[in-house]
This record gives C-alpha cells, structure tokens and sequence, in this order.
C-alpha cells in the first residue's frame, strides 16, 4: 500500500479522513496536542499516530524523512476565526508558513499535495462563489488562508486546494459546532440560529471522501460544498426534526445580535459544480443528520 500521510488527525475531518482513506492508504496521521485515543498505546491502532508541532520546521522534515509519503493531505490548522483574531501571530506560523513548509517538502519529493482552505476566502457579499472568483476575506482566518493557498500553489507542482464549507458532524474527541447545539437542545434550552447567515454545508464524512476522490483528480483549486445553500435557522430546523424536537426549540436571531472577535461573512455559499462534475455526491443535510443522529 501507498503511504498517505495526514495532518491534523486528530482533529474533526482528519478523523473522517483517516477512518476512509485506511480502505486504500496505509495512513500516518498527525497530533499535536490531543492524541487521539487517550490511553491506547498508538501502535495498537491501524493509523500510525505520529506527534508533531507542524510550526517546528525541523520536526517536519524529520517526519517526511521517517513517514516518505507518496501523498500529504494537510488539514492541521488553527481552525477557529476568533483564535486566529485573538492571536495572529501564532496562527499565521501554523496557518501560513507550516502550511508553505509542507508544500516545500511535498515539491522536493515530488508528491501530490492536498491542502484544506475555507469557504471564507470571500466576503460573503457575492456568492455563490465559483473557484476562480477573486478572493475578498474580511477576517484573519481567512486572510491566512488566501495566504497559504498561494504560497502552496506557488510551491508545490501537484497542489489541490479544497475549499471546504461549513462541516458537520460527530466525531467522538474533537469539535464540531453540533455537539454543543445537540446538548443544548437535549437540555432543554433554546438554540439561537442566525436567521441571515447562509452557507452550503456538508457532512464531515463526505467531505473527507470527496477530497480522497478528488485529489488524483484534479489540480488547482476545488470548492467541496454540499448541494443545497442554507441559513443557520434551516439548518437549525433539519436538526431539530432530526432529533424529534418541536421547532420551537429554536430562536432566531442575526449576526448583529452576538459580538464576536472575528467579522462573519453573511453568505459564503460555494458553487461546487467543478467537483460534482467530477463525482462528489454529498448527502443532502436532512439526510446526513438523520443518518448521523438516528441513535439520538
Ligand atoms: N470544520 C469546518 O467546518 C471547516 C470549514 C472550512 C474549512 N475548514 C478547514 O479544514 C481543516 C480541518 O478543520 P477541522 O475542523 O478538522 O479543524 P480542527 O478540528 O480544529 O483540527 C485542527 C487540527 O490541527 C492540528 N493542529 C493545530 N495546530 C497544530 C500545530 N501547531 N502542529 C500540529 N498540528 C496542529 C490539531 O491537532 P491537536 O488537536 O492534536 O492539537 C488538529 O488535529 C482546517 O484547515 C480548517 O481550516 C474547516
């Protein structure tokens, strides 16, 4: 088997991605602060769970020595807006420079990489966005990631950038924004959904399959949304039907309403008919939660 190695494994869609790809990857997958099944000796487990702070160049090279990959998909980031706001130093030597060094390291082995960038490269003021609109972020997060995509393409001659949206899902150690709302609801209390805040979500686990289907595929940039353009509220309402509550459970409400040390977009909604063309077939939202939560 191949060696595919993954960053980020331990967090939300590197988990989806590690669990499909051990079908046909012998799969390395990276950690840095969370190792992913706590007190599991890792060689007890089919990935080979490798640690790394991806900021220490070193370390990275000394990972490819060890690993030699025949592919990287790099999905490792500082993911959440507000923590790269509230430190951009720090997230812009995991989101920028770790993610050029990986793309260095992939050019010089000659091997394809694959690199995990965001619906929130627009501003939201023109969607739906198709892979060759010009780019417009209104936060860091996004900014970093506009960054990366370039120095990354610029870099490496078998780059794919998948623009990710929104994902959903349930992945037993890391976060997702559902697990939060699914216990808030569970006990009893009111969800607040934006009712002007639209995106084309998906299912972590299609996601992850699509970019494993895609990354032979295709080269350049690829935008991975799911197939219907959504608010909050109507994502809001497909859980609550998912999970057997009255619609009552939720409270509508607008970006205006709650502060955040990050600027949202209002409507980053991908046009992704490049990557259904070529296959990708995400579950509808209805669908995939009712898959996902019919133990709920
Ligand atoms: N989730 C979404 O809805 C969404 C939407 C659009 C784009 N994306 C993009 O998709 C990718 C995956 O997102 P996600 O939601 O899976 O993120 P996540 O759950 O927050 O996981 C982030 C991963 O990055 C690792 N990491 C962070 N800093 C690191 C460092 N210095 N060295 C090594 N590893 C480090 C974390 O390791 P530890 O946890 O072990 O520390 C974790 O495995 C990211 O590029 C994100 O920007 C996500």
């Amino acid at each position: 088997m191949q060696k595919l190695l993954i960053t980020g494994a331990s967090g939300f869609l590197g988990w989806y991605l590690c669990q499909i790809a051990q079908a046909e990857w012998e799969v390395y997958g990276t950690y840095h602060r969370h190792s992913v099944k706590p007190g599991v000796p890792l060689a007890a487990s089919p990935i080979h769970w490798m640690p790394i702070d991806l900021t220490d160049l070193d370390a990275l090279k000394a990972l490819f020595a060890t690993v030699r990959p025949n592919a990287v998909i790099h999905a490792a980031a500082m993911s959440r807006p507000n923590d790269c706001q509230d430190d951009p130093v720090r997230s812009y030597q995991v989101n920028v420079v770790a993610s050029c060094n990986i793309a260095d390291l992939c050019e010089a082995a000659k091997i394809p990489c694959v690199f995990t960038s965001s619906e929130l490269v627009f501003d939201g003021t023109n969607a739906p966005y198709r892979e060759g609109d010009p780019v417009s972020p209104i936060n860091l997060y996004g900014e970093q990631k506009v960054a990366a995509e370039l120095g990354m393409l610029d870099r490496c001659s078998q780059m794919l950038v998948c623009r990710m949206p929104l994902m959903f899902g349930n992945v037993p150690h890391a976060d997702s924004f559902l697990q939060p709302f699914i216990q808030r609801l569970q006990s009893g209390e009111r969800l607040k959904v934006f009712v002007d805040e639209f995106r084309t979500p998906v299912s972590g686990e299609d996601a992850a399959r699509g970019i494993l289907q895609l990354m032979d595929k295709v080269r350049g940039r690829i935008h991975l949304g799911g197939k219907e353009r959504m608010s909050r509220y109507k994502f809001g309402q497909h859980l609550v039907a998912a999970l057997h509550l009255p619609e009552t459970m939720l409270q509508p409400c607008r970006q205006a309403d709650v502060p955040m040390s990050a600027p949202r977009a209002a409507d980053v909604s991908l046009d992704s008919s490049l990557a259904f063309s070529l296959g990708y077939s995400p579950a509808l939202v209805k669908d995939a939660l009712v898959q996902l939560l019919g133990g709920s």
